[in-house]
């Protein structure tokens, strides 16, 4: 599951892939539509926005869609590219390197798997240039559909039909299966903060966006994982192809984890989890302060219990199986590698990813984040960077960690966890 890019060309097979991108939604990714000039001449991009509720992209120049290079953005956010209808014109184009629109242009600054869905006159098809292009990219690992045989719009009978809107979802989807770093694992990812509710109108909570945790989910969808993103109250929109489970106090998201961790490869603490929440839960009715403001009445007293330490939690059910590999995040505002060194140890986790949230430019809020990596080798400084750079550098870890992790359940098979063995079981929390 993932963003995909659907690049529509001026072909009359273009209607048929308002039911491509039906298919790929149904099969839970999400589309973006990317029509060229003459694709409109064939269907209307109201169409697609009213499909794929997103703007579709149109114009590589449109006024706004520069602000963040957006062919940039989306070139690194996608999980596939799939041209159908594919003409001569844009075979010939993408072959060659032109980029002289959004579509040619996102081809060239992507490294997303292509799929491509010649649709022509089979003359036209046939002919020795397109073949050759074809070829090229071919060549090059860009992944060809059809075209199918039969009744062509333009009156003949040949090859050159665009291939069937089913055929084309399942050539994406077993693209999808098979490329991408995390293929065929299960990452657990929480992300935001978490609300507990002191009545009906009034909680505690902190002030995490979260936005790495988000960064971490995007870019595990795009390695191709199947990702769980358990995500707190935030402002943010969820990651686009990812399993998304919404909770908001500390204890739901602690059920949450603990129903889905044994099934999972490797599991990211990002969410700012609170530590503490009201003795007794939230007061059923709303908390009123006394009308006459005496002396006595101008200081509340609350007690609040502390919460299941989930990341504590989790490492103490996996003890010393290889899986879930486990990743905490430590904020700290002094001392920050010792106090993260002394969490992997406490927590019994694999990395702890620190960063110092008195800086004003990393942590709460903002895109960008300077951590610390913090594992049983020791300490890495990444310097300040893109919260989505540092979710790479991350995965990274959980990828070099699961390797190592298979080796040596090969090694000691039963060192894997067991899915019946649900965590939280043997707890009180
Ligand atoms: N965490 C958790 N459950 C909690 C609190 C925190 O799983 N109830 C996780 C966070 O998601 C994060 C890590 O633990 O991955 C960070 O813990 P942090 O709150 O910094 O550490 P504490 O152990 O609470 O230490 P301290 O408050 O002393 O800094």
């Amino acid at each position: 599951m993932g963003l995909i890019a659907l690049g529509v060309t001026g072909g009359i097979g273009a209607y048929k892939a308002v039911e491509i991108a039906r298919g790929l939604q149904q099969g839970g990714h999400d589309v973006v539509a990317i029509m060229t000039a003459s694709a409109h001449k064939f269907v209307g991009r109201v169409t697609f926005e009213a499909i794929t509720q997103r703007r579709v992209i149109t114009d590589q120049f449109a006024p706004g869609a520069n602000a963040d290079i957006e062919h940039i953005a989306l070139a690194s956010d996608i999980a596939a590219l799939v041209v159908a209808p594919a003409t001569a014109n844009i075979i010939g184009k993408l072959a060659l390197g032109i980029a002289d629109d959004f579509l040619t242009t996102l081809y060239l600054a992507t490294r997303a798997p292509v799929l491509v869905a010649p649709a022509m006159n089979t003359n036209m098809f046939s002919h020795e240039a397109v073949a050759q292009n074809l070829s090229t990219l071919r060549d090059r690992g860009v992944h060809i559909v059809g075209p199918g045989e039969g009744y062509l719009a333009c009156g003949w009978i040949g090859k050159g039909r665009l291939a069937e809107p089913a055929d084309v979802v399942a050539a994406t989807e077993a693209i999808l299966r098979t490329v991408g770093s995390l293929a065929g694992q299960r990452l657990l990812v929480t992300a935001g903060p978490t609300y507990e509710d002191l009545d009906p109108v009034r909680y505690l909570g902190n002030r995490s966006s979260g936005r790495m945790g988000l960064a971490v989910a995007a870019e595990a969808v795009r390695r191709g994982a199947h990702v769980v993103l358990v995500l707190g109250p935030s402002a943010l929109e969820p990651t686009p192809g990812a399993e998304v489970i919404r909770v908001r106090s500390a204890a739901q998201m602690h059920d949450a984890v603990m129903t889905r961790a044994a099934e999972m490869d490797a599991v990211v603490m990002a969410a700012a989890v609170a530590d503490y929440t009201r003795s007794g839960g939230s007061e059923p009715q709303k908390i009123s302060k006394r009308a006459d403001g005496d002396d006595d009445d101008r200081a509340l007293t609350m007690t609040l219990t502390r919460t299941a330490d989930i990341l504590a939690e989790l490492g103490r059910w996996r003890a010393d199986r290889v899986r879930p590999w486990l990743v905490g995040f430590a904020a700290e505002t002094q001392d920050v590698v010792e106090r993260a060194t002394a969490k992997l140890t406490r927590k019994r986790v694999d990395l702890v990813v620190a960063n110092d949230v008195s800086r004003s430019d990393a942590g709460f809020a903002v895109e960008t984040n300077a951590a610390v990596l913090v594992d049983a080798a020791g300490a890495t400084e990444l310097p300040l960077q893109q919260k989505s750079a540092l979710a790479g550098a991350i995965l990274d870890r959980v990828e070099a960690g699961l390797s190592q992790a298979t080796a040596t359940a090969h090694a000691t098979p039963g060192d894997m966890a067991d899915p019946a063995d649900k965590p939280g079981q043997h707890e009180s929390s």
